[in-house]
């Protein structure tokens, strides 16, 4: 139980790691509270914590509005008293090069990416900061730190996400806040699914492909949030600013 009495929400956590990570999140002990766009699936995952004798909430909401995200903070304050753990998590994917990617796109993928953890933390820093303590993990990508082909936007805001969490890090280290930024390669999620039609490709090979790492496979939901507890827990208490990657071994 490394979380035990701690609150935590997890933003996009109707999808595949998001969900995975609420489970495990619970079970070490945290009320967790589901943050998604999809409000019903957030419902389900919460309603699987609580069968299995957790505690969680489901909010609907857009990371990338304001209000949502007062909205979100101000609720898991009411039911859970605080906010000890911030798993901001939510994220799209274009798969464009420059010249193919509409202004539209750009700012969308950048509002939920990059705004969307911005105002995430935003939001939870001053909740943190009156109890001294916190651990933020935003979730980057190995193409955040290295690049990847035709997804230009999608690159450019997971570095946003990841050179932003070093920031905050220098900036609330003294108020007893970590934070860090958890990194995956290609992990069996809808994300990828989604990768394979925006391309036009088949999803067996496109997935088949996503396995070519020293591994030689793609990486479960599970193993990412595994590490995201680790993060989240105490275990890793004089840890923050850093870029953990999880991706089967590099790959470009
Ligand atoms: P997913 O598509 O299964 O889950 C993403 C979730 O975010 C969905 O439930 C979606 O409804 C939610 N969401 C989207 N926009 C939102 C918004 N504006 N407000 C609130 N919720 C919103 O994808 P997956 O793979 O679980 O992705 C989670 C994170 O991991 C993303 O940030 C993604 O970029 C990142 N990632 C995923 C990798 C992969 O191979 N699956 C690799 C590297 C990073």
């Amino acid at each position: 139980m490394r979380l035990a009495g701690k609150s935590a929400i997890v933003t996009g956590g109707a999808g595949g790691i998001g969900r995975a990570t609420s489970l495990a999140f619970a079970a070490e002990g945290a009320r967790v509270a589901v943050v998604d766009l999809q409000q019903e699936a957030a419902e389900a995952v919460a309603a699987e914590i609580r069968a299995a004798g957790g505690e969680a909430i489901a909010l609907g909401a857009d990371v990338s509005a304001e209000a949502d995200v007062e909205r979100v903070v101000a609720a898991v304050v009411e039911a859970f008293g605080g906010v000890d753990v911030s798993f901001n998590n939510a994220g799209i994917i274009r798969r464009t090069t420059a010249v193919e990617t509409t202004v539209e796109e750009w700012d969308r993928v950048f509002g939920v990416n990059v705004r969307g953890v911005f105002l995430m933390c935003k939001h939870v820093v001053p909740v943190m900061a009156a109890a001294v303590k916190g651990s933020i993990i935003n979730t980057g990508s190995g193409w955040g730190l290295k690049g990847g082909g035709q997804a230009i936007s999608y690159c450019a805001s997971k570095g946003a996400v990841v050179n932003m969490t070093r920031a905050l890090a220098i900036d609330h280290g003294p108020q007893g806040i970590r934070v860090n930024s958890i990194n995956p390669g290609d992990v069996n999620t809808g994300m990828l699914r989604d990768e394979a039609r925006q391309l036009g490709q088949e999803t067996g090979s496109f997935l088949a492909e996503a396995a070519e790492r020293p591994l030689r496979r793609m990486g479960e939901p599970a193993e990412i949030a595994a590490a995201v507890v680790w993060l989240a827990s105490d275990e890793s208490s004089y840890v923050t600013g850093t870029a953990l990657v999880a991706d089967g071994g590099g790959i470009a």
